[in-house]
């Protein structure tokens, strides 16, 4: 079954199925907001705990607060500037949106997503689709279609809109009413200088939360099949030493591994559009250990803020640099 068209997309969406859809952060795995049976089966296919909740995905001419009872000022402002794209809104939710897809939260992530075929499709249905990204609970997400089939072994229907633009998912905020400030739950490549922008005209504070307010910040995520080493270094372009890499095998209980150096080189919009590909594609080597380098002073730069958050949720192991004797 696995590549559909876009009729096919949309007449299996309209018959209580789900269908792999492409935005321009990650594949999401869609299915209509009003369809329980499609909502179930898209926890099902994930194999993904009831308690994550999921975003709704609207398209341009759907309006927002529609599906939600309070929205700020600063939301509209956001929406103004960024919308479609890789935005993810938390707002207090309404009614007519199912406790399934914010797994029994009183509030709701709402997303325009950037990509002509998944709009044109929700807009065809008429019905927003909830989609969380396309691939197995806690694994890598998919930023091309054939990551899709390959996850769920054809199983599952994928519309293919090529590869995605961004590669990493949206930056997801929420803004407490009661402190007046926005709160970053999961970074993304629109920065926290680039929503510090919008929010100083209305004078509302970002802060990145530090609590796990957000189900997607759960510790572990975004995992390849082959372990990760995350090393954070002091200076670039270090070599790793064969006792490092013993040193790796032995924490990681592997032996005789085919250690991976990941491309961390470039701007981080240019690693990001890569990065879970590479995380799939050298995963498939036999007893693959995939390597990355960072540079710590990299931990201190927004822009790099949704790489370091994607690799270290993804890493088996972190070093810092004074544990890797660098
Ligand atoms: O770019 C993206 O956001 C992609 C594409 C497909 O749109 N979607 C995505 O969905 O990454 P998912 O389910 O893999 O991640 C959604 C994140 C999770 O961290 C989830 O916990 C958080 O958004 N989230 C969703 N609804 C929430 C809510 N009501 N309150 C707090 N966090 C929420
Ligand atoms: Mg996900």
């Amino acid at each position: 079954m696995a590549f559909v068209d876009f009729e096919t997309a949309f007449r299996l969406l309209n018959s209580k199925d789900v269908v792999a859809i492409p935005t321009e952060t990650v594949y999401g795995l869609g299915g209509k907001i009003d369809d329980e049976d499609a909502l179930k089966k898209i926890f099902s296919t994930k194999k993904r705990p009831f308690f994550d909740p999921l975003i709704v995905h609207l398209s341009l001419d759907m309006s927002p607060t529609d599906y939600s009872t309070d929205w700020p000022p600063i939301y509209s402002l956001l929406v103004q500037k960024f919308w479609p794209g890789p935005l993810t809104l938390i707002a207090p939710k309404k009614s007519i949106v199912s406790d399934l897809i914010t797994a029994g939260l009183t509030e709701v992530g709402l997303r325009c997503p950037n990509h002509p075929l998944t709009q044109k499709l929700i807009a065809k249905l008429g019905v927003p689709l909830a989609a969380p990204s396309a691939n197995l609970f806690g694994q890598t997400s998919p930023t091309e279609a054939k990551h899709v089939e390959s996850e769920f072994s054809g199983s599952v229907a994928v519309l293919d809109g090529g590869p995605c633009e961004i590669g990493l998912e949206s930056t997801v905020v929420r803004y407490d009413f009661l402190k007046k400030e926005l709160q970053i739950l999961r970074p993304g490549f629109i920065s926290i200088t680039e929503l510090k922008k919008v929010c100083n005209a209305e004078s509302v504070s970002v802060v990145s939360a530090q609590s796990p307010v957000s189900p997607g910040q759960l510790k572990h995520h975004y995992q390849p099949k082959a372990p990760l080493v995350l090393i954070y270094i002091n200076r670039p372009n270090l070599g790793i030493s064969p006792d490092q890499i013993h040193e790796f095998e032995k924490k990681l209980g592997v032996s005789e591994s085919q250690p991976i150096t990941l491309n961390l080189s470039g701007a981080p919009e240019q690693i990001a559009r890569r990065l879970y590909a590479d995380l799939r594609h050298y995963s498939q080597t036999e007893k693959a250990l995939l390597i990355a380098q960072i540079e710590i002073t990299k931990k201190q730069d927004p822009n790099w803020s949704m790489i370091i958050d994607r690799l270290e949720k993804a890493s088996t192991l972190v070093l810092q640099p004074s544990a890797a004797h660098f």
